[in-house]
């Protein structure tokens, strides 16, 4: 399972440091125009933050993290990879079959009665907030704080708990309910394996946990499983 952290070294900032939020795009805490409320209160600000997430993201590539992912699944038997980002780099590093717990920041859903479940965006979004075909304003179809997560990846990912080795990559651990599924995972007799530069709440509950940037620690990994992601 992955989180912001292994986007962290494609250029995407994360969302926390040490615990808590960290500024970026000119928000003091990004999360709070993820709220669901914000899209009644304020549709435009909310776009307006998506937009701006949207062009970084558009810029950035996957990293030796990502790769490394992707290169592992022809080195296990079976390899399912849960992430909470919404930023697409793990299928464009060429992993297939990724389980997005919080959607996908290239897609969008219609507000208006026709509400189209799958609008691809496009960059630069506009106008803003951008409109449907049926002329109704869409909302970012990513799952924002305030709202249930999407009970298909959710099955998926529970389903995924039950392995051998679990890999927690560049999470926080306080969103839930993706920070419950190592925990899960271990009670049915994973090996639990965090990597992470800092502690976090999960730190505690592992097996273990290496102090390691992803980009590092998962090409090493590979390669010693025989596997390389490099040029
Ligand atoms: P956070 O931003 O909360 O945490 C990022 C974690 O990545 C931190 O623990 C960092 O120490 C770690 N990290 C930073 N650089 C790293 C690196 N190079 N390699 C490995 N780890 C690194 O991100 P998440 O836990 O993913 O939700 O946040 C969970 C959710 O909160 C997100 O999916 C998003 C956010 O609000 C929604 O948008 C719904």
């Amino acid at each position: 399972m992955t989180g912001a952290g292994i986007s962290a070294e494609s250029g995407i900032p994360t969302f926390r440091k040490n615990g808590r939020p960290v500024p970026w795009g000119g928000y003091d805490d990004p999360t709070t125009l993820s709220h669901v409320d914000s899209l009644s209160e304020d549709i435009e600000a909310v776009w307006r933050w998506f937009s701006y997430r949207i062009g970084l993201i558009g810029e950035c590539k996957p990293n030796a993290g990502h790769l490394a992912l992707a290169a592992m699944a022809t080195r296990f038997e079976r390899l399912n990879l849960v992430t909470q980002n919404v930023d697409g780099l793990h299928q464009r590093a060429g992993s297939s079959g990724v389980v997005e717990l919080h959607g996908n920041i290239w897609r969008a859903r219609c507000l208006g009665e026709c509400g189209a479940p799958e609008v691809l965006l496009e960059m630069p979004v506009a106008p803003i907030p951008p409109q449907c075909s049926c002329g109704s304003p869409l909302r970012p179809g990513v799952v924002m704080y305030g709202e249930v997560l999407e009970d298909g990846p959710v099955a998926a990912a529970h389903a995924a708990t039950k392995c051998d080795l679990f890999l927690v990559i560049g999470t926080s651990g306080v969103v839930w309910p993706a920070a419950l599924l190592p925990v899960e995972s271990k009670r049915h007799g994973a090996f639990v394996v965090e990597i992470n530069p800092e502690e976090t709440p999960l730190t505690e509950e592992v097996d273990l946990s290496i102090r390691a940037l992803a980009g590092e620690l998962l090409p090493a990994l590979l390669a010693q499983l025989g596997g390389s992601c490099g040029p």
